[in-house]
Order: structure tokens, then C-alpha cells, then sequence
């Protein structure tokens, strides 16, 4: 058994860490630690908001968009107050709109139900919309000291490494967790959380830098020579290829935009509205069954949606009121729960806030292609 641990029964995750690898690790952070413009201030807010944005982003991508997020919305009651619009032009970039309307609405809890001040219970904080127990877990304890462990994905390898843990996958979070808390260093809980992640992030990674590890000693994979196979890969999801095709419709109004809650992509934001082509497993467009024949624009482009394959058409056409109207009955008679609204060719992707409608542009641009009613 190495100096960082002990392992007390076989089979139960129960494990007690040498205070000796805390400090290992706290050392090295301390030194090597990145000198992030999120780490300058530590609000609850703040902490919230960076926490959000590197979920499935990375911190280079992160960093300018969240000095100018905090910059435009220094304090809850400034995010409480702002249009989800608004809210949606600071997060181009970031994607995964989700994240930014639930903190939209977690910011407007916090701000009407409990004051503007972060609560300071695991069972408060939960309770705010977009606030899952990652989140709530690394706002307590960067924020508060509060002795909460976090488990990201960086922090999970790490972890496995360190005690040797193969399983992976939702299933295995549990007994993570338990790892993650027997690991935690009271004395500097956020600082731990923080260094946990960055070794993960830099150290720690899928293809370890063994040699430059503060913790190589401690290391159960490690000294067993198999730190590059665990944690186990999971198996990754299988790749659905799907033809979506995109209308830009013109109406007097502008282009028609729509927000489909219930459909599998683009739920929380508006788009423009889109049909399947051929094969898939998501739900059929009996509304765009009509009889308007919009005319293929003969451009393609590719786009990712986690692990959707997506090759994407644009058609177009005018509508007229009546043909507007008739439409518009359709597509509420089928799906009650859109929400409408419109824009112009310039301000398209702010409304469309997806990189689709950038791809969609430049793919027109490049083909010199000019329409009729979309130069402005
Ligand atoms: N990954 C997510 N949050 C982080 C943080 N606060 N420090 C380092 N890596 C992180």
C-alpha cells in the first residue's frame, strides 16, 4: 500500500487518505495554479456564473466571454433584470443555450427568494434552477469554504487513479463521490476542489504527465502501471446521422423564427424552423407537409449536435399574410407550445443564437449566392 493511502475493505469504496497527499497537492496548486480572471473574485455569483460557462467549454474558450458576461452583469440584480435575448448575446460562443436561460432563472430565484445572497446549505442552493450538485457543490466551497467535495469529469479520473478505481459511467458516482470526500481537505476545501480539477485538467490527463505529477507517489494506477487505462472508456453513444433542412421564411414581419419546447433540438432557444429528411428517430413535421413549396437555396453544410451528425439544407420562400396565418394556425394546431417571433438577415444570429445560422450565411456567401430580400 503507497504512502498516500490505505484502503480499508475490499470491494466498498471506503478510503482513507494520508494528510501528506493533501498537502502534496495543495502545494502544488498553490504554485502552479493558473492565474484565471475568474479566480479574482470569488463571489458566489461569480463563482456561479464561471462554473456554468466551463461546463463543456474550456477555460481559454471561456475566458473572454466571461469578463465581458460579468463586465455587462456584475451582480445577481443586474442577470436578474436583463432580457433572456440580451442574455443569449453574451453567451454566443459557449453554446448549450440551456445553461444560460436556467441561469437566467436560478439568478431571478436568487435574487426574489432569497435576497440576492447564495444560501449556504447544499438543500437551498439544489433548490435554484440550474444549480445541480456539481454546481452547488463547487459554489460553497470555492465561494464559502464550505467542506463540499466536487466531482467534474477531471476530478473523477483523478480520483480513479489515485485509489485505483476502475468503474465508470453514472453508475459509479456514488462511490466517487464517497472517494471525493474522504480526499476533500477541510482546511482548504475550494482550493482543493480547484486543484483536484486543474491537476485533472493538466496533469491528470487522458494521457498522463506521470512524471510531472505532485501525487505520482500516492498514485494506486500508477504504481500498477495502469494509469493510462482507467478510468474505463465508456462506451460512447452511437452516431446518428440526420438531414435536417432549414426554412428562411419571409414574412412582412421578417424572418420567421421559432422556439419548439418540446422537440430534440434547439429547445431553449429560437430557431428557424426545420424539418428531418429521410430516416431518423425523432419526431416527423406534419406542418411542413404544406403546400407553399419553398425553393432549395442548393447549399449543405455540417454541424454537431453531441452525437448527432447533422448535414443541413436551407429552403426559402415568401409568405404572404394569409399564407402566414395559415401556416402559423399549423403550427400551433400540431405543437401548442411554440413561441414565435422575427428577425432580419442581419441580426440573425443573435436570434438564432446557434452557430448554425453563422454556417448558414457564410455557406450562402460562399456560393455568391444573393437573395432577394435577405442583403440587409
Ligand atoms: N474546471 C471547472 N471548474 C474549475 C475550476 N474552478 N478550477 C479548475 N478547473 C475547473
Amino acid at each position: 500500500m503507497p504512502a498516500g493511502l490505505k484502503q480499508k475493505e475490499v470491494n466498498l469504496p471506503t478510503y482513507e487518505f494520508d494528510p501528506k497527499t493533501n498537502l502534496k497537492l495543495r502545494n502544488w496548486f498553490v504554485q502552479e495554479k493558473r492565474d484565471l480572471a475568474f479566480r479574482k473574485n470569488r463571489t458566489p455569483y461569480s463563482t456561479w456564473v464561471s462554473e456554468i460557462m466551463l461546463q463543456q467549454t474550456r477555460v481559454a474558450a471561456m475566458l473572454p466571454l466571461y469578463e465581458k458576461f460579468i463586465h455587462r452583469f456584475p451582480k445577481p440584480e443586474d442577470l436578474a433584470i436583463a432580457e433572456e435575448e440580451e442574455v443569449f448575446r453574451y453567451w454566443q460562443g459557449l453554446g448549450y443555450y440551456s445553461r444560460a436561460k436556467n441561469l437566467l432563472a436560478g439568478v431571478q430565484k436568487l435574487v426574489n427568494e432569497f435576497g440576492g445572497k447564495f444560501p449556504k446549505t447544499l438543500e437551498e442552493a439544489l433548490s435554484l434552477p440550474g444549480v445541480g450538485p456539481y454546481t452547488a457543490r463547487a459554489i460553497l466551497s470555492i465561494s464559502y469554504n464550505l467542506p463540499f467535495a466536487v466531482l467534474d469529469g477531471n476530478a473523477k479520473r483523478v480520483l480513479s487513479r489515485l485509489v485505483l478505481f476502475k468503474e465508470s459511467g453514472p453508475k459509479a458516482d456514488p462511490a466517487l463521490q464517497k472517494i471525493a470526500d474522504s480526499f476533500l481537505n477541510l482546511d482548504f476545501p475550494g482550493d482543493h476542489n480547484e486543484a483536484v480539477m486543474e491537476l485533472g485538467a493538466r496533469v491528470c490527463i487522458p494521457k498522463p504527465l506521470c512524471n510531472e505529477c505532485p501525487l505520482q507517489n500516492d498514485c494506486l494506477a500508477y504504481q500498477n502501471g495502469v494509469q493510462e487505462s482507467i478510468p474505463e472508456m465508456e462506451k460512447k453513444k452511437k452516431e446518428i446521422l440526420l438531414n435536417i433542412r432549414f426554412y428562411i421564411l419571409k414574412t412582412k414581419h421578417g424572418i420567421l423564427l421559432i422556439r419548439y419546447p418540446e422537440r430534440r433540438f434547439f429547445k431553449t432557444i429560437y430557431s428557424l424552423p426545420f424539418s428531418f429528411e429521410g430516416k431518423n428517430p425523432y419526431d416527423s413535421d406534419p406542418v411542413l407537409d404544406w403546400d407553399l413549396k419553398p425553393s432549395d437555396l442548393g447549399i449543405k453544410f455540417k454541424h454537431t449536435i453531441t452525437h448527432h451528425k447533422i448535414q443541413g439544407f436551407v429552403s426559402e420562400t415568401e409568405l404572404d399574410t394569409k399564407s402566414e396565418k395559415k401556416l402559423l394556425e399549423n403550427f400551433y394546431k400540431i405543437r401548442p407550445s411554440i413561441e414565435i417571433k422575427y428577425c432580419n438577415w442581419k441580426n440573425l444570429e443573435t436570434e438564432f443564437p446557434s452557430s448554425i445560422s453563422k454556417k448558414i450565411k457564410q455557406t450562402l456567401a460562399k456560393d455568391g449566392a444573393v437573395l432577394p430580400g435577405l442583403e440587409n
